[in-house]
């Protein structure tokens, strides 16, 4: 079976760097908050181009404290996608703050910036504090307009990058054009640690100060709160893992878009809708989806010809039993729910094989013969 991703295989391609890495951890024997973290938190910052990284336990927490970092919570709202992994959405929850859900573009997949507009124009904008855009797949290619509406309203954007490391647009990384942004190191992404991890990146002194405190009990020193806190340190043995992988993630982003063009040549000409990739830096193919009306039949075929793939995400956040009394935009989330029904993601990992990529491309094309 070719799998649909594979993080052992991204351990096993840097396995000797990284037991090294492990074993000086271990042996240096400070397990928090200790060297590794604060070096990954510079080589991270210095690879975007921003002032600071802050570790922090996963990508959830990165994007919740982020929020409380700009005092976003109760009474608040958050203009955010329904197409996203739910953990966008529990973030914005546990600030405090309530999302209100924009419709996408059917071709991009992410925030669609004349919706945004809209909503931020009717009566609802009153409390909206806060723009949060996801890079979905790996995706940047609306933050500049989605930057110039917020900014019409005096909101700040806060990306959501946990999909998109690396990928760049005008010249900037993802996580560098809002004022703060989120990422996660879970192990399936284009930078993922061996475990739970994540950051926040910002280039503001102010909000890096308050990360930092929020991230660990609100501690200016220790045992002394200044602020109420939580629990979100990134692991001292996930940033020595890190460090390795971010040598490589330009690298293994080329080779994920090499892949990518070898989808979009091969799968030309069959009446599936293939990823939108403008600029080539703006796009570092976390996922490869697809959009097809035959979506859960081409799944099925592929799985009986050893091919695996997922929907990402089968069901949008505001038709999920937990969020179905939630704000959404005028005119409601109809591509949302459209996409939802018809998108598949391809295997994509670098080191799936070209082999592998022409074998699913003949494999897709027999199934629409
Ligand atoms: C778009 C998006 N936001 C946030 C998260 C949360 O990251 P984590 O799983 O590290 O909490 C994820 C990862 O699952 C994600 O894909």
């Amino acid at each position: 079976m070719i799998p649909q991703t594979n993080p052992k295989l991204s351990y096993i391609a840097h396995k000797n760097e990284i037991d090294t890495a492990i074993a000086a951890m271990l042996d240096a024997g400070r397990y928090i908050l200790g060297e590794q973290v604060r070096k990954f938190e510079e080589e991270f910052a210095a690879f975007l181009g921003a002032k600071y990284s802050i570790g922090v336990g996963n990508g959830t927490d990165a994007v919740e404290l982020a929020l409380r970092a700009l005092k976003i919570g109760q009474g608040d709202v958050v203009a955010t996608v329904a197409h996203t992994a739910v953990a966008t959405v529990a973030a914005i929850e546990l600030s405090g703050a309530k999302p209100l859900f924009i419709d996408i573009r059917p071709d991009t997949f992410v925030m669609d910036p004349e919706k945004l507009k809209l909503a931020l124009t009717n009566n609802r904008s009153a409390s909206v504090k806060a723009v949060l855009p996801v890079h979905l797949y790996g995706n940047v290619s609306e933050v500049f307009k989605i930057l110039e509406v917020a900014s019409e309203f005096g909101i700040p954007v806060i990306e959501d990058c946990a999909q998109a490391h690396g990928a760049k647009m005008n010249g900037r990384f993802a996580g560098t054009s809002g004022v703060i942004s989120a990422f996660s190191f879970y192990p399936t992404k284009n930078l993922g640690a061996l475990g739970d991890g994540g950051a926040v990146v910002t280039s503001d002194e102010n909000l890096k100060n308050q990360v930092t405190l929020l991230r660990e009990y609100g501690w200016k020193e220790r045992y002394v709160s200044h602020i109420a806190g939580k629990n979100s340190r990134l692991d001292e043995i996930q940033a020595a893992i890190l460090r390795v992988k971010l040598k490589y993630l330009q690298e293994e982003n080329s080779t994920r878009q090499n892949l990518a063009r070898m989808y979009i040549n091969g799968l030309g000409g069959l009446p599936v809708t293939l990823p939108v990739w403008g600029i080539a830096e703006s796009h570092v193919f976390h996922q490869f989806v697809i959009r097809t009306s035959r979506r859960d039949d081409l799944k099925a075929f592929l799985k009986t010809h050893g091919v695996d793939t997922l929907i990402h995400y089968p069901v949008p956040v505001h038709l999920q039993p937990a969020y179905l009394n939630s704000l959404c935009g005028d005119g409601g989330l109809k591509q949302t729910e459209m996409v939802a029904g018809e998108i598949l993601s391809l295997p994509m990992f670098p080191q799936l094989s070209t082999e592998q990529v022409s074998e699913i491309v003949s494999i897709i094309r027999k199934f629409f013969e």
